[in-house]
């Protein structure tokens, strides 16, 4: 009897370092991203960028917004608990919970307290990169 419990602890003893090398070759051996390498969410020729206003793409849940002389990419995730956020002619609402976002991404009116996401817009040469 008390032969099989050492022989259980044992095993089990085994079985943790194995299981806290496995997590530590896990650590050091898998690239970890870090924020460093982008995702590209969309890409868009030059042609199509709007002039004035902004471009949305409902899937990708991102707007490429042109105001004056500026041109950024805004994630339509809302900051509050992640809708997708409309635009309007003026701003961006949320539906879910009412928010309101002005054109740059900043909130107006909430639940939601955070801005919205600014993403990378990145020239590529003819298409414009939207990376996040
Ligand atoms: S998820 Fe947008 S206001 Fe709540």
């Amino acid at each position: 009897m008390e032969k099989t419990c050492r022989e259980r602890r044992r095993l089990l003893k085994r079985l943790a370092l194995f299981a806290g090398g496995g997590l530590l070759l896990w650590k050091y051996l898998v690239p970890s991203n870090n924020g460093k390498a982008k995702r590209e969410l969309l890409r868009v020729n030059k042609a199509d960028l709007p002039h004035q206003g902004a471009l949305v793409f409902r899937e990708s849940r991102v707007a490429i917004v042109h105001e004056g002389e500026e041109m950024y990419a805004l994630s339509l995730v809302c900051s509050h608990l992640g809708c997708t956020v409309n635009v309007t002619s003026k701003d961006l609402v949320c539906p879910c919970h009412g928010s309101v976002f002005n054109r740059q991404g900043e909130p107006l009116k909430g639940p939601a307290k955070g801005p919205l996401q600014r993403l990378v817009l990145q020239d590529q040469g003819g298409t414009v990169a939207v990376l996040a």
